[in-house]
Parts: C-alpha cells; sequence; structure tokens
C-alpha cells in the first residue's frame, strides 16, 4: 500500500539546469501533476567526479525530495542516474525513473550501423552505460564522446555562444569522421544545444535523446499505483530550487510558467 496521494509531487533532480528539459517533456504529458525540481548547480558539473561523490550528492537530493513528500523521484540525470539509481531503488522505498542514453534505440533507427553518443565522463565510464551498450556493440560500432566543457558553459548561461559553437565542432568532428547516422545527446543539458548541434551536423543526421520516453515512464509508473493527478479545481504547483544562481535557471525556463524559482541551500 502507498501512503502518498495523488497530490504529492513528482520530485526531480539534476547536477543542474539541464533536467530541465525532462521536466518541460513531462509537463507537457503530465500538466496537472505538482512538481518540484532540485537544480544542483553548485555541484555542478557532476560528470567529472567519482562514483562515490556522485552518489553522495544524489542521496542528498534524494532525501530533500523525500523529505518535502514526493510520491516519486525522476532523476533526470544519466551521469547520477548511471552511477547512483541501482543503490537509490535498493534503499528507499519510493519509486525512481532514471535516465539512461538513447543507445538502444539509436541502434533500431541506424542505416550505417554506426551511431555516436555525446555524454559525460561519469556516464560513459559507469557500469551501467558498459552493460547496456555491450548488448548492442557487437553488431553496432558506437562511436562515445566525452561533451568535456559542454555542461560548465550551458551552467554559465552560454548556451547560443561562439565559444559553444568551437567547442561542440570540436566534439562533433570525430563522429562525422566515422560517419554516424544517429547522435545520441546522452546528457539532460544537451537538449539546449540541439539547434547549434543540428548546424554542424546536418539535416542527414539523427539526433536522439530520451527525455520523451522518461515523461512516458513516468506517467505509466504512476498509472500502475493509481498515483496520477487529474485536472482539479485546484491549479498544480511548479516549484524550481537551485542552490547557485536563479536567474539561469530563470532564463531556460522562460518559456514556461513556473509557479515559484528560488535559491535555497540543499
Ligand atoms: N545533466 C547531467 C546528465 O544528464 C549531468 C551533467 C553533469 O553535471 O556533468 O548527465
Amino acid at each position: 500500500m502507498s501512503y502518498f496521494s495523488k497530490n504529492n509531487p513528482i520530485g526531480i533532480f539534476d547536477s543542474g539546469i539541464g533536467g530541465t528539459s525532462i521536466w518541460k517533456e513531462i509537463n507537457v504529458l503530465l500538466p496537472h501533476e505538482n512538481t518540484i525540481y532540485l537544480s544542483d548547480s553548485i555541484n555542478a558539473p557532476y560528470g567529472q567526479k567519482t562514483k562515490e561523490e556522485i552518489l553522495r550528492l544524489s542521496i542528498k537530493n534524494t532525501e530533500y525530495l523525500i523529505k518535502e513528500k514526493c510520491k516519486i523521484i525522476v532523476v533526470a540525470c544519466n551521469t547520477a542516474t548511471t552511477n547512483a539509481i541501482k543503490y537509490l531503488r535498493k534503499n528507499y522505498d519510493i519509486p525512481f525513473i532514471g535516465i539512461e542514453p538513447a543507445i538502444k534505440p539509436a541502434s533500431i533507427q541506424t542505416k550505417t550501423n554506426t551511431i555516436g553518443i555525446l555524454a559525460t565522463k561519469g556516464t560513459l565510464n559507469s557500469e551501467l552505460f558498459e552493460k547496456t551498450s555491450s548488448t548492442i556493440s557487437d553488431t553496432i560500432n558506437i562511436i562515445e564522446q566525452i561533451g568535456e566543457g559542454l555542461v560548465e558553459l550551458i551552467e554559465a548561461g552560454k548556451i547560443a555562444s561562439q565559444e559553444m559553437e568551437s567547442l561542440l565542432k570540436i566534439h562533433l568532428q570525430p563522429m562525422l569522421d566515422q560517419k554516424i547516422d544517429c547522435l545520441v545527446l546522452g546528457c539532460t543539458h544537451y537538449p539546449y544545444l540541439t539547434k547549434s548541434i543540428r548546424k554542424i551536423v546536418g539535416n542527414s543526421i539523427k539526433i536522439i535523446d530520451s527525455g520523451e520516453a522518461v515523461a512516458r515512464q513516468t506517467k505509466n509508473i504512476l498509472v500502475k499505483r493509481n498515483l496520477l493527478r487529474l485536472k482539479d479545481s485546484k491549479s498544480p504547483f511548479f516549484y524550481f530550487y537551485t542552490n547557485k544562481d536563479k536567474k539561469i535557471l530563470e532564463d531556460i525556463l522562460k518559456d514556461t510558467s513556473p509557479t515559484h524559482i528560488e535559491k535555497i541551500d540543499f
């Protein structure tokens, strides 16, 4: 028996503002859900940290969201999912939804049998990613690329900068040289770079991320547990908390209608 009600919020966390790309997908599919988003920007990027550090930060975020009485937690971070979700599921009595790079869908869509994956060092070096990639690597050539520096620039509000374009060119060229036809965005910050990436890779390469799939999975689990919040006379709340610069979070959410954005310590 679940001790949560439908009105309890969905908790979502990421190392920073990137997971808002997942929040947006969830909000499109589940517009009546109350949500609390945690942007651990003070500790970004997670991708360069050790597994132990990523685990410690994931526990800290999880415990905050549990304290806020969230009914489900979406780990809107590939790096945290691939390094910590196994531990979280084992140690906390709450459903977790994780996000992993969509290399399996890419392996189905590729015609050249060569796919590229852009992700953090923490994700690409994780056991979980190794395991998933080993299931397709017999037939598919996977070109891995660490997106070094990309998260830092996004967190600094430099999404559409010359610096970003130059860095993206450096990261994407090796994959273009190897003739990939699918590019997997393996970090929740990267959907914000799709426009710039498209400019560099052209129109023939498919760009794939896992955002929609995560939203669908969140809905499935809520339905299964009878926790889905439907339209109600009371409007839903969308709270966003960051432990760093509030302005960056406000900017990334300007096309949405957050109820409340606040800088707090967590
Ligand atoms: N947004 C993150 C991810 O999906 C983490 C990036 C980072 O902090 O390095 O991997």
